[in-house]
């Protein structure tokens, strides 16, 4: 799109544009040329080859090598992709959790696809590494076996457990959101209606008023759910009488725990918790594993699609032979070193959340002596630390957060000499630096498969099998 020359790409000016990508929140972007610049207008809402009218929000100050971003509000589409489809909630374009709702799920698929093929491609060291089609999520919608919320006031004044909107302090009411699993929205609705009864109220920050904070629910498979409240006060004389309450009133409830954040910031969870009803942790089953997951351990958010990857890692180490040991770096819940127990003579699993380490050392100390699960050690403490004091691997699994590892991790890994190691990722760029610098230490990228762990959102998770040379 070109305006004429004399104009500029200014807040407030409407305008036609032509969609050809999508940006890495899921917005449209569009290229438009004004005046001598070049600008990348971003349109949340649009998608590739549809144009639309928008409205210039925000100019970015910053320029990049040819020129610089704009967003704009959508006003109509004036051309429909044939791949734009009805999402399935009314709220999907205010809420900005699920962008890719109105794509086709099989475009969804090949774009993902094409996100993790890209930043591959980028580094020189992968050049010629295959990545495989994106792995669907057996259920694109109804997936998401955890939830959070915040309990608040929606714009209406109602007592909602909701999320806040992109950007801002509005909280919306999450209660129609078709992305997790059912059980997760009957449990939040017979909750809701009891903080009403019992007069809770949220707790403001600034004030130091209030009481309850967030609210996070998981669900395992067998639809069983683990409510954890936190709260920003620690004195909750009622707090056992509700966590009852919901338990009558909802079977699938398995337990209630009481947290305590009085902190001010993001972070959800305090270090301060006690059990109000019933259990303190949950067990899963997820692809080839059994796990017990207390409220702060990680959960993967997709059941299903990490059954799938678990499953192909265990194919992966399959195919070595005997296994004297294996390393599962980011345990999380130590769902990997379980599921790859049963093939090797000891798993050391690394963690370094105590709360997560000290839920899943309970759950191994059940294990009988024949149970594949005693042969995993679970050790507490940082990544590249532990991994020094390993020795050697014939196996090292990788799954670390969205920043990837630290290089004195990659380090450690090459030094353990493994015959394979398997990374599973949520961050493509991540993931394709640190595939680059194990393959300048001799352990080069063998093939790479994507997995649509939270479809209809722009992330993408993908697995990256690294052989010795
Ligand atoms: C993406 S989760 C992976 C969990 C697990 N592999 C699974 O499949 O559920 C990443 C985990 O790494 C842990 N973690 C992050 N940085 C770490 C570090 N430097 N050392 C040890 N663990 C770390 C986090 O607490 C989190 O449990």
């Amino acid at each position: 799109m070109t305006l004429p020359l004399d104009s500029s790409l200014q807040p407030g000016v409407s305008l036609v544009v032509t969609v050809d990508r999508l940006d890495r929140d899921g917005a449209g972007v569009a290229e438009v040329r004004a005046g001598a610049g070049l600008f990348r207008l971003h349109v949340a809402g649009a998608l590739p080859g549809e144009s639309a009218r928008a409205k210039v929000m925000h100019v970015s100050t910053h320029a990049f090598a040819q020129g610089r971003d704009a967003w704009a509000d959508l006003e109509e589409i004036v051309r429909v992709s044939p791949e734009r489809v009805a999402p399935p909630c009314p709220a999907q374009h205010r809420c900005g959790g699920c962008p890719l709702a109105n794509w086709a799920y099989a475009a969804q698929l090949e774009w993902k696809r094409g996100l993790v093929a890209k930043a591959i491609a980028a580094q020189e060291e992968l050049a010629r590494v295959p990545v495989t089609a994106c792995a669907p999520s057996p259920r694109p919608f109804g997936y998401r076996a955890n939830a959070k919320y915040v309990f608040g006031h929606d714009r209406d004044g109602k007592l909602v457990l909701g999320a806040y909107a992109p950007r801002s302090h509005e909280i919306l009411d999450m209660s129609g959101c078709p992305i997790g699993e059912p059980a997760l929205a009957e449990v939040a609705a017979a909750l809701l209606t009891l903080l009403a009864q019992h007069a809770v109220a949220p707790f403001d920050e600034i004030r130091r008023t209030g009481l309850l904070r967030y609210v996070v629910l998981r669900a395992n498979a067998d639809g069983k759910v683990l409510v954890a409240l936190v709260t920003g006060r620690e004195i909750w004389p009622k707090g056992e009488a509700l966590a009852r309450e919901l338990a009558a009133a909802c079977p699938a409830v398995l337990g209630v725990v009481h947290n305590i954040n009085g902190t001010a910031g993001n972070a959800l969870f305090g270090e301060q918790e006690h059990l109000l009803f019933g259990s303190a942790s949950i067990e899963d089953t997820i692809g080839p594993a059994r796990v017990r997951l207390g409220p702060r351990s990680f959960s993967q958010a997709n059941r299903l699609v990490a059954g799938r990857a678990y499953h192909d890692i265990v194919t992966a180490a399959a195919r070595l032979g005997t296994i004297n040991r294996v390393v599962d770096a980011y345990a999380g819940a130590g769902g990997i070193a379980l599921a790859l127990a049963p093939l090797a003579h000891e798993v050391v699993a690394i963690e370094e959340n105590p709360a997560a380490c000290a839920t899943a050392q309970a759950f191994l100390a059940e294990c009988g002596p024949g149970d594949p699960g005693a042969r995993v050690r679970f050790v507490a403490g940082d990544v590249a630390e532990h991994l020094a004091r390993v020795g050697s691997a014939d196996l090292v699994v990788l799954n670390p957060p969205r920043r990837g590892c630290a290089m004195a991790t990659i380090a450690a890994v090459a030094q353990l000499h493994p015959r394979l190691v398997a990374y599973l990722s949520c961050n493509p760029a991540s993931l394709a630096r640190d595939l680059a610098a194990l393959a300048r230490l001799g352990l080069p990228t063998v093939g790479i498969t994507p997995y649509d762990m939270l479809a209809q959102t722009p992330h993408v998770e993908a697995l990256a099998l690294v052989a010795k040379d």
